[in-house]
């Protein structure tokens, strides 16, 4: 992410300035002025219907400079203050330098709302086009802005950058991020930023006793990592630990997914990603709590090795889980990672994963499934989730559907009953937390967008990133 972020007082450089307007075309900071000379206005407002409503945006080409109205209706929030910013983001992808006074809307952190919506509202992933159209914008100018407000931008723009770093991963096809590839980019990122890395491969998979993860790869021609990301800055009295999952294409193994249900699959690393991102945020902002985070990396596929229905793999921490449903490997692999996450007592642990499509159906495909063990952890994650702007709910984690997942051979079972699929997945990923204060969030209805709106892109969101560094920053604020 190359966008700078600059202030200035009129005349301002820019291609575009973008000025709020509140409902019933009340004009917020400096859109009188910069309507002054548009003759006949009003009647082209009228005439395409522009009132002021949130959501609403129209290009007024002015002299020199275009001025773009952002409708922000008359119940203005953070998020529908990112959310404007986000579509003006989107509309200012050909614009090279595009000024604002957005973040002068009365709205606390204002500045980082606006950067961290106008950013991620010009990303595009363009990978694999031959002609790719990347957005052309250099410079956001905040127009009268303070060095506070720079800074708070440059703090939005940051996270913004994490959130695309997350897209870029999900949206990139399984045959390129491999686990190996994927562990590599975990290397020069842990290079670049000072985060201290580990990675276990096939052999110590193996040695280490991740025998959920081990059992899962089984099936793979590509080997498996587990990666260990660590941001340990001095002074740090706190630990949270975050656990993603990454399965980096979701065949369903032996249980195979039909053609139309492996069709996004490569989505299924889209928790293992928002830890991804989430890491280069807090290395960059070098937060003041300790993060440990574990990505447990594999293709869940149905080669000559792979586990069958029936098998049983014991996990990191003893414990054996039969296999019944081979396409229920989220929790296999998250055995693991949980595990090796408790082993060093963190104050907390958040797994996020593209799980469960029960929860997608319970939910929706906005809003993540929340669950936990311990009420303090689960509203200090509800409330980091909502300053962030992502929306979670939380689920029951019903003790009482435990014996659901009870095997005949084993400790549990990998499946339970027909209902209550995204619950009986929270107990077994309970089993692996000991009494360690831990929050699930199931992703799978929000990892990825079927349309475009305000910020959001089709494709994968990058949700997830904003909420983990959120957890982390409160838990960093509370340890002072
Ligand atoms: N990765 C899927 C869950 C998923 C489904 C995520 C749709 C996003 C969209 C997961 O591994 C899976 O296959 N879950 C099964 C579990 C079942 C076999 C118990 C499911 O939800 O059907
Ligand atoms: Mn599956
Ligand atoms: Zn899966």
């Amino acid at each position: 992410m190359t966008l700078s972020i600059e202030m200035s007082s009129a005349p301002v450089d820019a291609e575009v300035l973008a000025v709020p307007v509140f409902a019933d075309r009340a004009w917020g900071t400096g859109a009188e002025e910069a309507l002054a000379d548009i003759e006949g206005l009003e009647a082209h407002l009228d005439a395409v219907g522009f009132s002021g409503k949130k959501g609403q945006l129209t290009a007024i080409p002015g002299s020199g400079m275009t001025v773009l109205l952002v409708g922000l209706g008359d119940d203005l929030d953070a998020e529908g203050l990112r959310q404007a910013a986000g579509r003006m983001g989107r509309r200012a992808r050909k614009s090279k330098r595009v000024a604002t006074t957005l973040h002068s809307v009365g709205i606390d952190e204002a500045a980082e709302l606006v950067a961290t919506g106008f950013a991620l509202g010009q990303y595009s992933f363009d990978e694999h086009r031959s002609k790719g159209k990347p957005s052309v914008t250099e410079a956001l100018i905040l127009v009268d802005g303070s060095a506070d407000e720079v800074a708070e931008a440059e703090r939005g723009a940051t996270l913004a950058g994490g959130v695309v770093t997350a897209r870029n991963l999900v949206n990139r096809p399984p045959g390129h991020k491999a686990p190996v590839a994927f562990a590599g980019w975990a290397e020069e990122l842990a290079q670049r930023t000072g985060l201290s890395i580990e990675v276990f491969d096939e052999d110590q998979i193996e040695s280490e006793r991740f025998g959920g993860l081990g059992g899962v790869a089984a099936g793979a021609h590509n080997p498996a990592r587990m990666v260990v990301l660590r941001h340990e800055p001095e002074g740090a009295t706190k630990t949270v630990a975050f656990v993603g999952k990454g399965i980096i294409f979701d065949s369903g193994g032996l249980s195979l997914k039909p053609p139309k249900g492996m069709e996004d699959m490569k989505t299924d690393m889209a928790g293992a990603a928002a830890v991804f991102g989430a890491m280069e945020v807090i290395a960059s902002l070098d937060v003041g709590v300790n993060v440990m985070a574990v990505m447990p990396l594999t293709e869940n596929m149905p080669g000559g090795g792979a586990m069958r229905p029936g098998d049983v793999l014991q996990a990191r921490n003893g414990k054996t889980i039969e296999v019944l449903n081979t396409d229920a490997e989220g929790r296999l692999v998250l055995a693991d990672g949980l595990s090796l996450a408790a082993e060093s007592s963190p104050d907390l642990i958040v797994d996020i994963a593209t799980l469960t499509g029960a929860c997608k159906v319970a939910l929706g495909p906005r809003i993540a499934g929340l669950f936990s063990n311990d009420d303090d952890a689960a509203e200090a994650v509800e409330s980091a989730a909502k300053r962030a702007g992502e929306r979670v709910w939380r689920m029951p984690l019903a003790r009482d559907y435990r014996s659901m997942i009870d095997s005949v051979v084993a400790d549990m079972k990998n499946t339970g009953e027909r209902w209550g699929g995204a619950i009986t997945a929270a107990l077994l990923l309970e089993e692996f937390v000991d009494d360690t204060p831990w929050v699930h969030l199931d992703i799978a209805g929000p990892g990825r967008s079927e349309s475009a709106r305000h910020y959001v892109q089709k494709g994968g969101t990058g949700f997830g990133v904003r909420t983990l560094v959120a957890v982390a920053q409160d838990l960093a604020a509370s340890s002072d």
